[in-house]
């Protein structure tokens, strides 16, 4: 496996990549769930490199950009173990050689402006400008994303679509711990006490989606009952949402949905979210 630490040395190992290229972007401290992209990609390409960079556009100024984990002799034993041929690990001047003044920015209208979007300002444009240029550094077949961060796959879907780009987004299923817990490297904040109370999240995510399943189409009153549920196990519900599976407004005739949810929990801040497919006609 080799560690490319610039720009050239990424281009060059591209050049010389024969057949497909996977590219997993993550932002290093990996876990199962990353390393899940990483067998995706090494079942569909022939060439498998993974990005670690902890991307200083996307983080708001109260956020965890200083404190967020960094461990990159471990990622690089976990990924020479998964089979990635390449790992890309540039510096911030490598991605932004300007320096803090960033001219060309992405912005992704419309689905930026809800649920994650209008809660963390900038986040968004921080991460489709991102992956805008690990996209055109490194030029792969195919790009791997959790659905985890459902609403960062659709908008760099779009962004993909929109600005005519030759690469398949791909999405992969969350892992979760066995109780439900969605795997996350901002897990870690939570203390011994507060890792007890986490899986209400995916607990009132999996009750809704059971009752939409069953043909319930109440949406407000859906909405109310998990967020309460959340804040009764004592998190603090940042938002709990139905929508389209495109993240459009839900209506009552639709089958398939999306229900997305965020929470407060000590120093950390969770997402999740589940798919719900009812039977026709329910
Ligand atoms: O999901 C992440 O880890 C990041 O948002 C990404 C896609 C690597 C961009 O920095």
């Amino acid at each position: 496996m080799q560690q490319l630490d610039t720009a050239k040395d990424l281009r060059a190992w591209r050049g010389e990549a024969g057949g497909s290229v996977g590219l997993v972007p993550t932002m290093g401290n990996l876990h199962a769930g990353h390393l899940a992209l990483v067998a995706a990609a090494r079942a569909s390409c022939d060439r498998v490199v993974v990005s670690i960079f902890v991307n200083p556009l996307q983080f708001g100024p109260n956020e965890d950009l200083d404190s967020y984990p960094r461990t990159l002799d471990a990622d690089m034993r976990a990924l020479e173990q998964a089979g990635a041929d390449a790992v890309f690990a540039p510096d911030v001047a490598q991605i932004y050689p300007h320096g803090g003044t960033t001219v060309t920015t992405v912005r992704v209208e419309g689905i930026t402006d809800m649920l994650c979007g209008s809660r963390r300002p900038g986040h968004f444009e921080g991460v489709a400008t991102v992956v805008t240029k690990l996209l055109n550094l490194v030029g792969p077949d195919r790009a791997f994303f959790g659905e985890k961060d459902f609403q960062q796959l659709a908008v760099i879907r779009r962004l993909v679509d929109d600005l005519c780009m030759r690469v398949d987004i791909v999405g992969v299923p969350t892992v979760r711990e066995a109780d439900g817990l969605a795997l996350s490297s901002r897990n870690q904040y939570l203390q011994a006490e507060e890792r007890k109370r986490a899986p209400a999240l995916a607990a009132a995510l999996e009750d809704c989606k059971a009752r939409l399943a069953e043909g319930e189409r109440d949406f407000a009153a859906l909405e109310a009952r998990g967020r309460a549920a959340i804040d009764a196990a004592g998190l603090e519900t940042d938002y709990f949402e139905i929508r389209s599976p495109e993240l459009f407004a839900p209506r009552a005739d639709m089958n398939a949905f999306r229900v997305l949810a965020a929470a407060f929990l000590g120093r950390a801040r969770l997402i999740d979210n589940v798919a719900v497919e009812a039977a026709p006609g329910q």
